[in-house]
């Protein structure tokens, strides 16, 4: 059965089927091949695509512009300084709008509802760059760099060690049960990923295969091939950062708790970025088995890879 994302958005990756993602995965293979080619083809060419930021980017605003412009498109970035977005105006009428002149939309920021609103009245393909609740281009960048270590994804095992409820450990979850990758959430449980989400994932998990377990033990960490971890308080949380400091300090990412995997070959992954002495060491992140650098580098690729399956 042939895969055509021509015209979907991408909201949350529970909206993609398992064939889906694993084309999106393998086209994102296929542009990183591209990439070192003197020739860039200009696929987006006479095309446009707002990116609208309520939360500061780095990664994900360069991948999508650069992906975009490289190619002949003309990407066009949009503050909450420079537009109405549910201020004086309402965000379907600013979808309707957008939709009007662009080829497709990015949002970034709080509430997941706006992104499924833009989608909703635009008409045209709209991608979540992050919200509160997910962060779906950052778990494609993430499979993409497991496979590069591993030569695969399905069986293997990732552990994300931190705040369990945050968008970048619910999109992992979301990834993983889809494509069966073993996945373990290590933290307290006070920052238990939420029930309603791990009850969508169960049945996926049984199809795909993934064990997903939730846990406050690091003994979880025995054997895995890959170790997570993302800032312990998210952008909009600045006012939870004494409690997180309190949590998760015996969850910092160390060389100690990298040993627990008994394995002297697993690799130490990020979204970034990073708070490095915090939920990271500096020896840890800057160190051999680090592929955090890898990681931010395959943003671009499958952030290219969703443009062109959703946009040809
Ligand atoms: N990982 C990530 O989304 O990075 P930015 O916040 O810099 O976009
Ligand atoms: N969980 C982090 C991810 C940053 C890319 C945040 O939302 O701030």
């Amino acid at each position: 059965m042939s895969v055509v994302l021509k015209g979907r958005s991408l909201l949350t990756l529970l909206d993609y089927s398992t064939e889906e993602i694993r084309y999106l995965l393998d086209l994102a293979q296929q542009v990183k091949t591209e990439s070192t080619s003197n020739e860039m083809p200009q696929r987006f060419k006479g095309k446009t695509l707002a990116l609208l930021f309520e939360k500061r980017s780095t990664r994900t605003r360069c991948a999508f512009e650069t992906a975009f412009g490289e190619e002949g498109g003309h990407p066009v970035f949009l503050s909450t300084a420079d537009i109405q977005l549910g201020v004086k105006e309402s965000i379907e009428d600013t979808a309707r709008v957008l939709g009007r002149m662009f080829s497709a939309i990015q949002f970034r920021g709080f509430k997941q509802e706006t992104v499924e609103i833009l989608a909703k009245y635009s008409g045209v393909p709209v991608y979540n760059g992050l919200t509160d609740q997910f962060h779906p281009t950052q778990a494609l960048a993430d499979i993409m760099t497991l496979e590069t270590h591993c030569g695969s994804s399905k069986g293997k095992r990732l552990c994300f060690v931190g705040d369990g409820r945050n968008n970048v450990a619910r999109s992992l979850m979301v990834i993983c049960s889809k494509l069966g990758v073993h996945f373990s959430v290590i933290t307290p449980p006070e920052l238990n990923p939420d029930a309603a989400l791990r009850e969508k994932c169960a049945p996926l998990a049984a199809t795909s295969g993934a064990q997903i377990t939730v846990t406050a033990d690091t003994a979880a960490l025995a054997g895995a091939d890959a170790v997570y971890t993302d800032v312990w308080t998210s952008m909009g949380e600045e006012d939870k950062q004494e409690e997180r400091k309190r949590l998760l300090g015996p969850y910092q990412v160390n060389q100690a708790l990298m040993d627990k995997t008994g394995r002297g070959d697993s690799i130490f992954l990020h979204c970034l970025p990073a708070v490095k002495g915090q939920e990271v060491t500096h020896d840890v992140i800057d160190g051999p088995s680090s592929r955090a650098w890898d990681q931010a580098e395959n943003r671009k690729h499958t952030i290219k890879a969703v443009m062109l399956a959703t946009l040809l």
